[in-house]
């Protein structure tokens, strides 16, 4: 046994987290030879999928469904879904509860949220800032809302956020984790820099939520989006979020105002009154069967903090660097995620030329990651189903493959 199998053993030995692992569907050691057992490294793309999730959807399909039909929608809790999830997605981001509801895609989230923030910026303020490195779908959404509320979009890195922002700003759309880099941007600073302009601040969360402590409610923020389908484990497609701070959503004029955001959806008025507080996030039907499997899958955090997750993030990330550094030959691969704690999401992103045939020959091997056109291979790290043993083999079999 290698120096780094050992430190492995030892570093899985003590992690708390460990014993979550078992409420997964995953490759097991005992389903494989120890070095042929596949490394789930992509939950950062997809969660793994929790193991009490086919029993809830079972019992949604053929009990609620099947059997109470229409009654389930006050009995098994189908109408309030939304809301309630919300609410539980809320503590693993920082948000006191009535300020969440659950539904819809993150892009379509990014819609209500960036639009409603313009018009609460109100008319003199006719400009967008957008990341310009942002996960496509929030530049193109950005675009479209711009030129419909007829402000100018300005994409800009997150770095120079503050020196863009004046008294033409209404709204800045950020990423608090780049999908690429894994860079984690400061969240609390330019939020704090965004109100200083008299601008609001618009974050997605999609790659942070779940995997580090995100403090919206400490830190401000205005309005924020995210997916509920990598660190949370939600599942394929499972709904977004959406976010607006308590005191803002009085004057939360949603750009989507279907009837189940409508103060009375039931009273079938031709004329539109929105509900109070987060419900005027809601647009139409909630897609259930998706939903109440992302109930299930939240309810591992009832056994695990997100202090934790972010501790065990860090220590996995570092280790797999270390591995990395030495299984391969040196400048064969560059890292472009911070080795700063401070700056690091949870996933490495590493840089070779190759890395679309390098990230095939990894998944052949059983090793899991992605690759990001046209040179990155991404690692994403779930804490809550991760073992350092596996994050030394994926960096052992890596360094197979690049020599
Ligand atoms: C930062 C970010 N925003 C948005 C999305 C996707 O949005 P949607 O849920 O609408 O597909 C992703 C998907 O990976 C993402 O990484």
């Amino acid at each position: 046994m290698s120096e780094l199998t050992v430190r492995a053993e030892k570093l899985d030995a003590a992690d708390e987290l460990a014993p979550l692992r078992s409420r997964f569907v995953l490759d097991t050691v005992s389903d494989h030879a120890a070095d042929a057992a596949g490394v789930y490294l992509d939950g950062n793309s997809l969660g793994a999928l929790p193991a009490n999730v086919p029993a809830r959807i079972e019992d949604v399909v053929r009990r609620q469904w099947g059997e109470l039909r229409i009654r389930s929608w006050d009995e098994s809790g189908w109408w309030t879904a939304p809301e309630r999830i919300g609410d539980r997605i809320a503590p693993l981001v920082g948000a006191a509860p009535g300020q969440i509801v659950v539904g819809d895609s993150t892009s379509v989230n990014v819609f209500k949220a960036l639009v409603a923030a313009v018009r609460m910026a109100g008319p003199a303020r006719d400009e967008i800032l957008v990341d310009a490195t942002t996960f496509p779908t929030d530049g193109y959404i950005a675009e479209s809302a711009a030129r419909m509320t007829g402000r100018t979009l300005r994409p800009v890195t997150p770095s120079e956020v503050p020196s863009a922002l004046s008294d033409r700003t209404a709204a800045v759309l950020l990423n608090h984790v780049d999908y690429r880099s894994g860079r984690l941007h400061d969240l609390p600073s330019l939020t704090a820099a965004i109100h200083a302009s008299g601008a609001l601040a618009v974050w997605d969360l999609c790659h942070s939520a779940g995997a580090l402590p995100v403090g919206l409610d400490e830190h401000g923020v205005d309005l924020a989006v995210g997916c509920t389908y990598k660190y949370l484990n939600g599942g394929p497609g499972s709904p977004a979020y959406l976010y607006v701070r308590r005191d803002l959503q009085d004057r939360f004029d949603s750009p989507l105002p279907g009837w189940n955001s409508h103060a009375e959806p039931f009273g079938m008025s031709q004329s539109y009154a929105p509900a109070p507080g987060a419900l005027r996030g809601r647009v139409g039907t909630p897609d259930i069967l998706s939903m109440l499997a992302l109930e299930a899958a939240l309810e591992i955090w009832d056994d695990a903090s997100v202090a934790a997750v972010r501790a065990k993030s860090l220590a996995l990330t570092d280790f797999f660097l270390e591995c990395v550094t030495a299984y391969t030959e040196p400048g064969r691969i560059t890292s472009v995620t911070p080795d700063a704690h401070e700056e690091r999401g949870s996933q490495i992103a590493l840089r070779c030329p190759d890395a679309g045939d390098v990230m095939k020959r990894l998944i052949d091997r059983g090793v899991v990651g992605d690759f990001r056109n046209p040179d990155v291979l991404r690692f994403g790290f779930s804490p809550l189903y991760v073992s350092f043993a596996e994050t030394e083999r994926a960096a052992r079999v890596l360094g197979e493959v690049l020599g």
